[in-house]
């Protein structure tokens, strides 16, 4: 078998000869058991040096193409009948599934994001750490990040949880797989009807067992968990999203002592409750539970920006103890690099100062948003005061509308995309998600009008 080389191209000699006798053999031109020249042979022959065909035939034999007989020589070690590539296929999506190409959606604030801080931070980071920075964190997150959350609850949000009772993870959807894992597959978890729409996804592809938990003006219905016999209940009181709805003292009242009163937990997710307009921040449910029953989770997706993908929950001492048990095996899934970078940003207090500026900032864009859908006429806004976001009443024919909002970057969905199948929903209620929203545009938006 003749063989040539092509010396101006790319790919090393060792590797086309190596391919050339890995092709013969699949195609059988070198059927089992036949020799192959010698390497001094075929190095000559090719007027290539001994140690590239060394190197292709030890990766013939490392394949298993090719096997060496001791002071004999190298043979053909595979009979595999002539395998034909197939051919790449290109991909073809249905038509259904085939997007308009969207504008990507701008997360909130990321116009006044501090990047100059930011890199900076990294940059300390890096040249302060050093190679420590390749050293693995603990497997609940690094703690100097866990210890600036702990600082931060506790002048934000008025709890004191130890540093070492919070769990880093990249985002809250994955610490609801977590979650899941640690408290149980067999429990029954009660989620918001509307509510956050993923989560019934995750719940189903984990198999576990959930209800839909419908809602009244203050939030998720606590007869109804005792009703459906749910264990665990997924909330979030601060904020609810869709809805908007504050859960009042009264309703968090009865669904702590539905939890104390039982085996029970409750998820208390606090998505979207730094965003809250004016007044005080309503405090969490964590921090009045003295019996361990709440689990609390938030992120910092809405606060720097999704794709930071870092996300936290606090645990009590005995989930916490239990997840060091069970679950402490899994590495923290957020690289280290960011973790210290976002520990310094909080507790160098840049984070607080990013929020401040923010909600500044929103209050403004939701002001004109609001104004921007009101003078569109037949309008009603039903204002809640916490959040990015939201809820109108549009009259029958307000593509128009959504139209001029979408081209602000305003989102404006149908409140019914967050309902359960089959739940009631009336078709004039409208979600309104301003944190896209880019002020100028609206600016502008209003001369037209
Ligand atoms: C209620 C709720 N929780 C959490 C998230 C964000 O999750 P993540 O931290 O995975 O970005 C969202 C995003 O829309 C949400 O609506």
């Amino acid at each position: 078998m003749a063989r040539t080389l092509e010396r101006s191209s790319e790919k090393p000699l060792y590797e086309q000869i190596y391919e050339q006798i890995r092709d013969d053999v699949l195609s059988g031109r070198l059927p089992e058991g036949k020799k192959l020249p010698s390497k001094r042979a075929l190095a000559e022959q090719l007027q290539v040096s001994l140690i590239t065909v060394e190197n292709a035939y030890s990766q013939l034999i490392a394949e298993g193409y090719v096997r060496a007989a001791q002071r004999s020589g190298y043979y053909a070690a595979y009979s595999g009948e002539a395998v034909e590539k197939p051919k790449a296929k290109p991909l073809r999506l249905p038509d259904s599934e085939k997007k308009e190409e969207q504008p990507p959606s701008r997360p909130a604030g990321a116009d006044i994001f501090p990047f100059s801080v930011w890199t900076r931070l990294m940059r300390s980071v890096i040249s302060e750490k050093g190679t420590r920075l390749l050293q693995p964190v603990d497997n609940g997150g690094a703690y100097e990040l866990r210890e600036a959350i702990s600082g931060y609850l506790y002048r934000a949000r008025g709890f004191y949880t130890p540093p070492e009772n919070i769990i880093v993870g990249s985002g809250t959807e994955y610490l609801y797989n977590l979650l899941i894992q640690l408290l149980g597959r067999d429990k029954v978890y009660g989620i918001e009807n509307p509510g956050f729409p993923k989560l019934a996804k995750i719940y189903a592809l984990n198999n576990a067992r959930f209800e839909y938990i419908p809602l009244d003006n203050s939030g998720m219905r606590a007869d109804e968990l005792e009703k459906r016999r749910v264990d665990i209940a997924h909330i979030s009181p601060a904020h609810h999203f869709p809805t908007g709805i504050v859960m009042p003292i009264s309703r968090r009242r009865e669904i702590l002592g539905w939890a104390e009163s039982g085996d029970r937990y409750i998820i208390e997710d606090d998505y979207d409750s730094e965003f809250r307009r004016s007044g005080k921040p309503v405090p969490t449910i964590f921090g009045s539970d003295d019996l361990e029953r709440v689990i609390y989770i938030n992120t910092f997706s809405q606060t720097i920006a999704p794709s930071v993908r870092i996300s936290y929950m606090c645990l009590s001492d005995e989930l916490c103890g239990l997840w060091r048990k069970n679950l402490g095996f899994y590495a923290c899934s957020v690289p280290a690099f960011e973790q210290y970078t976002l520990a310094r940003f909080i507790s160098e207090g840049y984070f607080e100062r990013h929020i401040n500026r923010a909600k500044k900032r929103f209050k403004r864009v939701c002001e004109l948003t609001e104004q921007l859908i009101l003078s569109c006429g037949n309008v009603k806004i039903s204002e809640e005061n916490a959040g990015l976001h939201f809820t109108v009443r549009l009259p029958e024919n307000s593509a128009e509308i959504i139209a001029k909002c979408a081209e602000c970057g305003i989102k404006v969905t149908p409140l019914s995309d967050y309902y359960a199948e089959g739940a009631a929903c009336e078709d004039s209620l409208f979600l309104v998600n301003y944190a896209g929203a880019v002020e100028e545009n609206l600016l502008k938006a209003f001369g037209k009008l």
